[in-house]
């Protein structure tokens, strides 16, 4: 018997690195991460820079361009953006095709690869101008969709953009209006919508992104891409986590269950996690769960809303930070641990969580696809594996097995 392991190390020409953790897969300029010192920059500007001073719209036309922009070229990227907001009316029908309880990312996914059924004068990857509607695209509908996937659960009728709102105005406008009343965006609310865009706007080689770049390799459509993202995101360990953290926060329900659920997480044998809690690359706090924090403080306030579970997530938090375990494993609570409470006090079913994450993640999934794209040395992923199964072998006859 062939010792592959052993091959394999001797030749010196396989790195086994079980989910890359060590592993870079490509060069890129666009976001950096320093997961001992707690920092995140989107193309070398502090996130808490961004999240203070700038919005989603300027943060997105950064991700992709580089450069911050000037006045007149952010108006007219909001213009090129805001050109793309409806979606094309023949894929209202595809809503109704779901089961009504389907969940809101099942439809994301389907209806987001479907995009490229309907805009065959964007998939060219090979053309730059193609690529670039393409990209304006998908920032400006996915949130027209997101909002069509929430309306279409509840029974109520689509709301159509509005290029007069802010990005994060416009769909907390096509979430929350009807009809039979007018709507009016809380400046509030609006920011802080606008805030949890530009702090999940982009994370690096993340598994969506990683994802959204291998699928990319192929040479597949941006949208179909961005659908590969969409399903990616869709998990309990990514972008699942504030949903399950926000459901883990209910399950305690008041303070002094605490202890209870911090000896569960550091069970070997009990397979639970203190969701929103710890993070593949951040060995220090979570710069996004810090702003977050203090967001979730302004819209409580905002709403005069005063939510228990807010109390019990600081103190879980304290009592986390300094517990031993959690502390020797350097786990410190992740953007989606305050993220959950502020998006239910804001009105958004726990089922949407994940497809605002994913509303915000497009416009990092569409750098990182078009920076893929640009790079020469760039060619079809294709990671090796190590092979640990039987041998060569001969064909047993049934009679025989
Ligand atoms: N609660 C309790 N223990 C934990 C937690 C947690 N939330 N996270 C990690 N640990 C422990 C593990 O049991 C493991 O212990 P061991 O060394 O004794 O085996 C150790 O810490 C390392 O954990 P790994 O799973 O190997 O760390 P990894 O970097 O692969 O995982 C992850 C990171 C998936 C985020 C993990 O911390 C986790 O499951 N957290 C909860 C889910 C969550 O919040 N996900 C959101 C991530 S952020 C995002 O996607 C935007």
């Amino acid at each position: 018997v062939i010792d592959i392991r052993k091959l394999y190390a001797k030749t010196g020409k396989f790195t086994y690195d079980p989910a890359f953790t060590s592993t870079a897969s490509c060069e890129s300029k666009i976001t950096y991460i320093d997961g001992d010192k707690g920092e995140l920059l989107y193309r070398g500007y502090p996130i808490e820079q961004l999240a203070q001073n700038s919005d989603f719209m300027e943060v997105s036309y950064l991700l992709l361009n580089g450069e911050l922009p000037t006045k007149e070229q952010k108006d007219k990227f909001m213009h090129d953006i805001t050109y793309h907001t409806m979606v094309h009316e023949q894929l209202n029908h595809f809503f109704s095709g779901f089961r009504r309880d389907a969940h809101p990312m099942a439809i994301m996914v389907g209806v987001v690869g479907a995009l490229a059924a309907f805009y065959h004068d964007s998939t060219d990857i090979s053309d730059e101008r193609q690529r670039i509607i393409a990209s304006y695209r998908m920032i400006a509908k996915i949130p027209t969709i997101a909002a069509m996937a929430y309306k279409y659960s509840v029974g109520q009728p689509f709301s159509y953009p509005r290029n007069d709102l802010s990005y994060a105005g416009n769909f907390l406008h096509m979430m929350f209006s009807v009809p039979c009343e007018t709507y009016k965006v809380s400046p509030t609310l609006e920011r802080a919508m606008d805030m949890i865009f530009t702090l999940h706007a982009d994370h690096e080689q993340n598994a969506s992104t990683s994802t959204v770049r291998l699928a990319g390799s192929s040479g597949a459509n941006p949208f179909a891409c961005i659908s590969a993202g969409c399903a990616c995101l869709w998990g309990p360990a990514h972008g699942g986590a504030n949903e399950a953290a926000l459901k883990m926060l209910e399950e305690i329900g008041t303070p002094d269950r605490i202890p209870e659920y911090i000896e569960r997480a550091k069970d070997k044998n009990d397979p639970f996690r203190l969701m929103g809690f710890g993070h593949r690359v951040y060995k220090n706090y979570d710069p996004r769960a810090t702003v977050l924090r203090k967001t979730a403080h302004e819209v409580l306030n905002e709403l005069n809303i005063k939510n228990p579970l807010f109390d019990v997530a600081r103190e879980l938090e304290k009592i986390a930070l300094e517990d031993e375990y959690f502390v020797e494993k350097k786990l410190y609570p992740n953007v989606d641990f305050y993220s959950g409470i502020i998006l239910s006090a804001m009105g958004f079913p726990t089922s949407m969580f994940t497809v605002l994450f994913a509303v915000a993640r497009t416009v990092g999934w569409v750098a990182q696809w078009n920076e893929m794209i640009s790079d020469p040395v760039q060619r079809i992923g294709r990671p090796r594996q190590l092979y640990t199964g039987a041998t060569r072998r001969d064909y047993i006859p049934m009679d025989k097995r």
